[in-house]
């Protein structure tokens, strides 16, 4: 090969040098920069070049040679960058956050409900989903042939030959089975609210579902009133839907309570005006309440004649929808994450 083709195979070479580290660099320099590399030797035979070509072959070799220490230089100035770099990250610092999971708004509201009636003193009692007759029906002034106790509403555990049951076995319908396992066990003052999952044999659909959540409130004591009953709900409205909230107790009918009323609330979302939402009355219903019943506290061995109390019922999909706007009930237990994701705020 001639001097000339040399020194242009080089210069390309040169031009495309890389290096991933340190010792690629080293590498390279001793291949092209060394006192033995490439460019050292082009410049020994340099001394064997005709005179007159010696001009225009020193140029080229010192634009070699400068070619190629520049290209060193910048290589090393980039991996140099890199170290620092490098050096520079803080290990200690955490990781890019994951992920999480959301919580359920069934949960959620479930605790803003439990938070607001622990401001009023009340704890949280809790019982068995799979109850008996008893504590679901019989303690709570149902009558015998009351239609809650239809196999149309209630799920019955169904009787095992050989089983000895001393009551009917079901899935409780309601969260007042609590209220009962807590008046026949404990003393007043009794003051509790009672969250958990019931069951009704109910075709599912987006405004029913064959279980749901319900919390249930008790206060026995001497002389709690009705108006300490209409506080306890006022407070409850208003620190959950806001200040502005009215509420209004229209008179109703449950076998445990005695006067029973259910509640509404002003509309949250119309404000009270009338919107499609409340049916143009302004007004929503949330929940069943009253006095307990006498019945009911005798029959759990609380005497009436020195005690009273009142109970109220709320269902959390039904708060739940009111806060969120929930339309479709089955959300609720379909476990969608583009649902359940739309709370990792809340
Ligand atoms: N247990 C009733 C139901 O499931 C709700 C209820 C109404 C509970 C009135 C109460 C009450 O404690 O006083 O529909």
């Amino acid at each position: 090969m001639s001097m000339k083709q040399h020194i242009s195979q080089l210069l390309e070479q040169v031009g495309q040098m890389q290096a991933q580290n340190m010792e690629d660099l080293e590498a390279l320099r001793i291949k092209y920069l060394s006192k033995k590399g490439e460019i050292a030797n082009l410049f020994s035979e340099f001394r064997n070049v005709a005179a007159e070509e010696k001009k225009e072959y020193g140029i080229q070799l010192n634009e070699l040679k400068n070619l190629a220490q520049q290209r060193f230089d910048a290589l090393k100035a980039e991996l140099d960058l890199k170290r620092e770099q490098a050096e520079k990250q803080d290990l200690t610092r955490t990781p890019d956050p994951l992920p999480l999971g959301t919580r359920h708004p069934l949960s959620l509201v479930k605790e803003e409900i439990i938070d607001i009636f622990s401001r009023m003193g009340f704890t949280v009692a809790e019982g068995p989903e799979v109850e008996d007759d008893k504590h679901v029906f019989g303690l709570l002034n149902f009558a015998p042939e009351h239609p809650a106790r239809d196999m149309q509403d209630t799920f019955f555990i169904d009787k095992q030959p050989g089983v000895q049951r001393p009551e009917d076995v079901l899935l409780r319908t309601h969260t007042s089975s609590v209220q009962t396992r807590v008046m026949t066990t404990q003393k007043p003052p009794i003051r509790v609210l009672c969250p958990g999952r019931v069951y009704r044999n109910e075709a599912i659909s987006a405004r029913a579902h064959c279980f749901f959540h319900q919390i249930e409130g008790l206060y026995v004591d001497k002389n709690v009133s009705y108006a300490d009953l209409r506080q306890a709900m006022l407070y409850f409205a208003q620190e959950m839907f806001g200040p502005d909230t009215k509420i209004r107790l229209r008179p109703s009918y449950f076998p445990f309570t005695e006067p029973s009323a259910e509640m509404d609330i002003s509309c949250n979302i119309c404000g009270g005006t009338g919107c499609s939402f409340c049916k143009g009355t302004g007004w929503v219903e949330i929940l069943g309440c009253g006095m307990v019943d006498p019945n009911v506290l005798e029959a759990c061995g609380i005497d009436s004649k020195q005690y009273s109390g009142y109970a109220f019922g709320l269902g959390v999909e039904r708060i739940t929808n009111l806060k969120y706007r929930v339309k479709d009930l089955r959300l609720f237990s379909e476990n969608d994450v583009r649902f359940l994701s739309q709370f990792t705020a809340c």
